[in-house]
């Protein structure tokens, strides 16, 4: 990883964003990354929807949108690769440029608009991950796919339900994104009506893997949400849950909000969602209130602002059974993976759990 801080880092974070992330993806399909994965200490290991997960340290969705690098990806030793979002058709997104960096700010702010190749094409990429007989032990790593619908679609939960008819046999679970914000109605999806119909469509297409298991559905909010919304949101997911339609919810998509402190004010202003430090504490905010309104009965995923094992650590402890992070890693590289699975476990252990799964919601008890 030496070569990735002193050469790559740099020249990386000198070139546009979107460019530097496609090359990123490039070389790590050519076999520029680790070749085998590092075990995790067991007491990081962490089961969750009947699944054991090394580490409750996962990719969040947007950076592998094609399939096309869990397995490296997982190889940097992080605990899940969620890939997506995949919309049934492929599509562009939106026009150029649509990713901007708020360097002082280890902020993001994107428009891409769901640029992705396409069900068949991330199919045929997860295929080949069926097709190792070790499925996803090469990585070690578990594989959510996270599902979209196309712009021009006017039957979202008809693009939901073909997502999961193409996909959730590759899937160790799978996530109706009705949170990003740069597919115009897509975050309506989020009244509990449409949800519904959503969370039916996906139920009936779901396709068990090779095991016979059908993948466990989790739903993906925006930060962004009033109380009133997180309210019926959590009602529905409890429902959902004893129905068997939600298994899950991921808290949180980016905000579509400013915090009033941000330091690059130009680029501030660009439209699209923003990622990074400045969501943490909103982001962590709407999780501890699903949490504690859920009574910790629904698995939740904390995702927004990680850049640390603190911030991991208090997500875990504000309810999160597992926690996603993108803006971070695209600004420290893949060492942070392993920076924070250490201090992870030091706190944990300080606090005199010796099981990770003892500190989820450990600030509600
Ligand atoms: C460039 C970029 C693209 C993203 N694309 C998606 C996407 O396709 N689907 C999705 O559910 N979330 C997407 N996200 C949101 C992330 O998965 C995550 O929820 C958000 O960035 C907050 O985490 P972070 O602060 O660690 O980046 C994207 C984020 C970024 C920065």
């Amino acid at each position: 990883m030496m070569l990735f801080n002193m050469v790559i880092r740099p020249f990386l974070a000198r070139l546009d964003p979107e460019t530097a992330h496609r090359l990123t993806i490039r070389a790590l399909k050519c076999g520029f990354g680790p070749t085998v994965r590092v075990a995790d200490d067991p007491r990081l290991n962490i089961r969750v929807w009947g699944m054991d997960f090394p580490n409750p340290v996962g990719l969040a969705a947007g950076f592998d949108k094609n399939a096309e690098v869990f397995g490296p990806m997982g190889r940097i030793g992080l605990g899940f690769v969620e890939v997506g979002s995949v919309t049934p058709l492929a599509q562009p997104g939106n026009p150029r440029p649509r990713l901007f960096r708020l360097p002082s700010d280890r902020a993001v702010i994107n428009r891409m608009g769901f640029n992705n190749e396409g069900a068949d094409a991330a199919r045929a990429n997860l295929a080949q991950r069926a097709s190792k007989t070790d499925r996803g032990a090469a990585s070690g790593a578990i594989v959510g796919v996270n599902l979209g619908k196309n712009k021009t679609s006017e039957d979202a939960a008809s693009d939901y339900s073909i997502g999961t008819a193409a996909l959730s046999e590759f899937a160790d679970y799978l996530v109706v994104n009705v949170s990003s914000p740069n597919t115009p109605g897509l975050r309506a999806l989020q009244s509990t009506d449409e949800l519904l119909r959503i969370v039916e469509a996906v139920k009936t297409a779901k396709r068990p893997g090779p095991k016979g298991v059908l993948p466990p559905v989790l739903v993906k909010v925006a930060p962004d949400l009033t109380d009133e919304d997180v309210a019926d949101l959590s009602v529905f997911a409890l429902s959902g849950r004893e129905s068997g339609l939600v298994d899950g919810l991921i808290v949180s998509n980016t905000t579509i909000a400013r915090p009033a402190d941000l330091k690059d004010n130009a680029v501030a202003e660009e439209t699209g969602g923003l990622s990074g430090r400045p969501l943490f504490e909103r982001s962590t905010e709407v999780l501890r209130d699903f949490y504690r309104r859920t009574e910790g009965q629904v698995p939740l995923i904390g995702v927004g602002g990680v850049s640390s094992g603190a911030d991991a650590y208090a997500k875990i402890r504000a309810g999160a059974s597992l926690v996603q992070l993108y803006t971070a890693l695209a600004y420290d590289g893949p060492d942070l993976v392993a920076a924070i699975k250490r201090d992870l476990l030091a706190r944990m252990l300080a606090d005199g759990f010796t099981r990770i799964g003892s500190a989820v919601g450990a600030d509600h008890k």
